[in-house]
């Protein structure tokens, strides 16, 4: 009975040494300062066990690569694909891990159907049914969503998509309203890319439809800087920093939602410097500013990313290598998140 009780203690004691000891990793250092990290996740990832365990150690919170778009959820007017998204939301329940949706609308990847809507009406009511039977199904099991994905030209004015056109500017408002009524508890987001610098035409025009927001009681909770950067561009982090700071003043949260530097390639070790650095910056941005709440990468191996076939000549944008190992970028953006 004794040496039971002595294997016991001994075995637990073992045990609390171990985990104690446990190497922490990215999404460890990023949560001490209230950052959730993660990665953007194909349907193909949850067939592969090695991608799930990448996706496992570096992700609080994943967002899906396509699955939850309009032509893949929600193909027909009455025709509702939840088979990858169910699998996709199972697998992060599962391990813990938390589902922002991407996105409820979106000029791109729409399905065929949209294209013959005519009336401000007709939009409103398929709106509504969108947000309404996605956000009910998924009621407290996705935490936050982009709302609107894309809604601006580079100069500032909004962009005339099937939304913009059939019902007018307020859309936006109109599916962050009928978003919040129909799950209080989730995070409601505006998703843009080239809108992280503070002067740049786009991001300036953000900020100001979303403090007028604010202003009119608008509900929304932050804004997503898509932040697909490359190393051929002047980046500029005193820019970001203001521009994040400008939304803490009106109490709103920023995601950095689908981080990527890309170089050309073969890649030089000119880039691979540049790349390291601006890295470096998001990820001291994330860690220094508090109301920068993610850090997310869109996808994390080189082997399997939309850069190649996006932008030609272009590459090697993420944290993992074809191989499936971490590059030194990964250690960076890790030391970073160490550092205090
Ligand atoms: C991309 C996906 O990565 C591709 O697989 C797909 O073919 C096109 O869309 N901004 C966004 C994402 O908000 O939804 C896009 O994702 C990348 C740019």
């Amino acid at each position: 009975m004794k040496k039971t009780l002595v294997l016991i203690f001994s075995l637990g004691l073992v045990s609390i040494l171990l985990s104690s000891c446990a190497k922490k990793t990215l999404k460890d250092y990023a949560a001490k300062h209230g950052v959730k990290t993660g990665v953007a996740v194909a349907v193909s990832d949850l067939n592969n066990e090695e991608h799930l365990q990448i996706i496992r150690e570096n992700s609080s919170i994943v967002v899906a690569e396509n699955c939850m778009k309009w032509e893949s959820v929600h193909p027909g007017k009455t025709t509702w694909n939840w088979n990858e998204v169910d699998r996709m939301i199972e697998f992060a329940e599962k391990n813990k891990i938390a589902v922002k949706w991407h996105t409820l609308f979106w000029h791109n990847q729409n399905p065929r159907f949209l294209s013959s809507l005519e009336t401000r009406e007709q939009a409103l009511e398929v709106m509504d049914e969108h947000i309404t039977t996605i956000m009910t199904r998924y009621k407290g099991r996705i935490s936050e969503y982009d709302v609107v994905n894309e809604m601006f030209n580079e100069d500032g004015t909004m962009r005339e998509t099937i939304w913009y056109k059939t019902i007018g500017p307020d859309y936006i408002e109109h599916a962050l309203i009928k978003a919040r009524e129909t799950d209080p508890n989730a995070k409601l987001f505006l998703n843009e890319y080239n809108n992280e610098e503070q002067g740049n035409k786009k991001a300036d025009a953000m900020y100001e439809m979303v403090k007028d927001f604010v202003k009119r009681g608008i509900p929304i909770d932050g804004v997503g800087f898509q932040l697909h950067l490359a190393t051929i561009y002047p980046y500029n982090a005193v820019a970001v920093k203001s521009n994040i700071r400008r939304y803490a003043d009106l109490g709103l949260e920023v995601s950095f939602s689908e981080v990527d530097v890309r170089m050309p390639v073969p890649p030089s070790e000119n880039s691979l410097k540049t790349q390291t650095k601006i890295y470096s910056s998001l990820a001291k941005l994330a860690k220094e500013e508090p109301n920068v709440t993610s850090f997310i990468t869109w996808g994390f191996t080189d082997k399997q990313s939309w850069v190649p076939y996006t932008f030609t000549g272009y590459g090697d944008a993420l944290l993992y290598n074809r191989d499936l190992k971490k590059k030194p970028v990964y250690e960076a953006v890790l030391q970073e998140f160490a550092k205090k």
